[in-house]
């Protein structure tokens, strides 16, 4: 299949609500095949270590004390052009500002607990599948 990867995951909250079963679909009708799935309950340390980049950031403890409160599923996508379009089916950052049809819109709550992380660039894409699947863990198909 030609395309190119992108990674999400399934924040605490939408988890705990049981949201998933419906953002994965979403996610497969929308065009994605996934080719790596779990569900994982991350640690302080490693929620710091995953969104290292915004260490800097006054929102940093209040997000890794959010994404470390509960399990997350975390998912590996491939479709064409996978990593932009998945951050137009998500939404923006805010889900108050979120487009109507957006999975951000549907599903979250705030600008913490808002329900689904995709990946930034090809680049990001790739050191994030990285952070969470092993070679192992990744379909022999894709
Ligand atoms: P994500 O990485 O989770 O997909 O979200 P994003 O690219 O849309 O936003 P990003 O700038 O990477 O921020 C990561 C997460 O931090 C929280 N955040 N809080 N001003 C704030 O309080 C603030 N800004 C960002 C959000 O939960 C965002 O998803
Ligand atoms: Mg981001």
């Amino acid at each position: 299949m030609i395309g190119n990867k992108t990674f999400t995951m399934i924040k605490p909250l939408a988890v705990e609500r049981g949201h998933a079963g419906k953002i994965l679909d979403r996610i497969l009708e929308e065009g994605y095949l996934i080719i790596s799935l779990k569900m994982v309950h991350l640690c302080k340390r490693e929620a710091e270590a995953f969104y290292i980049v915004h260490k800097d950031r006054p929102f940093f403890d209040t997000l890794t004390d959010y994404m470390s409160s509960g399990p997350i599923v975390a998912a590996i996508l491939k479709k064409e052009n996978a990593v932009l379009d998945y951050r137009t089916l998500i939404g923006v950052t805010n889900p108050a500002e979120a487009a109507e049809g957006t999975m951000r819109k549907q599903f979250g709550t705030d600008l913490t607990r808002n329900a689904v992380h995709g990946s930034d660039s090809d680049e990001n894409a790739e050191v994030e599948c990285r952070f969470f699947f092993s070679e192992m863990e990744k379909m022999k198909w894709q």
